[in-house]
């Protein structure tokens, strides 16, 4: 059915019932269940419409347009229509795969954030790919690496002339503090010796009201921020992996200190109040940057702390 709507055209609950040999009944289940999916899907006297045209990537049409350095660096770049998520895609074939292995899913079944929470997109509107990077080290030496990412895929968006764009420690992309996508890091491998991270990014380009409305926090996207004209999934998909290997490569070369100037740049918590939820304590203080390991600088009435994980929350004034 998508493929028939994909376009943009209008087709009645007769004619669709015809194309695909199912009833009306039938069509006007699936309509309700990518409506549920996240989809906007108008209907009136022209039948259903996709309220934006879909656009289905193509992962060799992104390899064709990435600059030649970029296209020899990288790994295996696939998209599948559907995944449980490009994360656990990953995960299941880490020890098989080429390193700066990238995968990219129209969409996202099961797909994860951070702290056991989902992340919801609808088909083929948003961007959420994963890529794989390996690293000589082991876990110690990669704090930080979800904020160099947060860097590079904020980069990526002013590449394609978004404006705007910040980001909120650890790793949400956020303007004016609804989020506009997120990072999850996950690490595999040996703890003090060879390792993995698979670096996971969600960018909203397009929420419907049903989606937002769904969402636990303020959300936002990027036809929002663009006049209601994101940049295409193709060219954001290229942006994103040309900033994200040059962020890997520095990462690996430098870590975090390499990036805490682009951070500041872009930090949307320096000087504001905020609570930080940590797995022992909360408090109050004020957010004053990150150090040069990429651990949130917070002013307390007891002094200076250094935070490496804790949900934190901007406090009004
Ligand atoms: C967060 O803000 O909580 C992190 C969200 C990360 C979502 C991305 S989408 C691509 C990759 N696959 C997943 O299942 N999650 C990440």
């Amino acid at each position: 059915m998508l493929d028939l709507l994909a376009a943009g055209d209008a087709l009645t609950g007769p004619e669709l019932a015809s194309k695909l040999g199912i009833s009306r009944a039938a069509v006007w289940k699936q309509i309700e269940t990518w409506r549920r999916a996240g989809l906007g899907i108008d209907s009136g006297a022209h039948g259903y419409r996709l309220a934006h045209p879909l656009e289905p990537l193509d992962a060799d049409r992104i390899r064709a347009d990435l600059p030649a350095a970029v296209r020899h660096r990288i790994g295996v770049l696939e998209n599948h229509w559907r995944l449980d998520s490009t994360s656990s895609e990953l995960a299941r074939r880490a020890a098989d795969l080429p390193d700066l292995s990238l995968v990219f899913a129209d969409w996202q079944q099961a797909g994860r954030g951070r702290r056991g929470r989902q992340w919801l997109s609808p088909p083929a509107v948003n961007l959420q790919f994963s890529c794989l990077k390996r690293f000589a080290g082991g876990y110690a030496a990669l704090s930080g690496l979800s904020l160099a990412t947060g860097v590079a895929t904020a980069q990526a968006l002013e590449d394609c002339g978004v404006r705007g764009a910040a980001l909120k420690w650890p790793n949400d992309l956020v303007h004016q503090d609804a989020k506009l996508g997120g990072i999850l890091v996950e690490l595999g491998g040996e703890f003090m010796g060879p390792c993995h991270a698979i670096v996971g990014v969600g960018i909203n380009l397009r929420l419907s009201d049903a989606l937002r409305a769904a969402l636990d926090r303020p959300c936002t996207d990027l036809a929002r921020l663009c006049g209601g004209v994101p940049p295409s999934r193709h060219r954001l998909a290229t942006a994103l992996i040309v900033r994200l290997v040059e962020a890997l490569d520095a990462f690996d070369a430098s870590g975090f200190a390499a990036f805490t100037q682009a951070w500041a740049e872009r930090d949307a918590l320096a000087g504001r109040r905020v609570r930080v939820e940590g797995a022992h304590a909360t408090f109050d203080g004020t957010a004053t940057g990150v150090d040069a390991r990429g651990a949130l600088r917070v002013r307390t009435r007891e002094g200076m702390r250094a935070i490496d994980s804790a949900e934190i929350t901007v406090r009004p004034g």
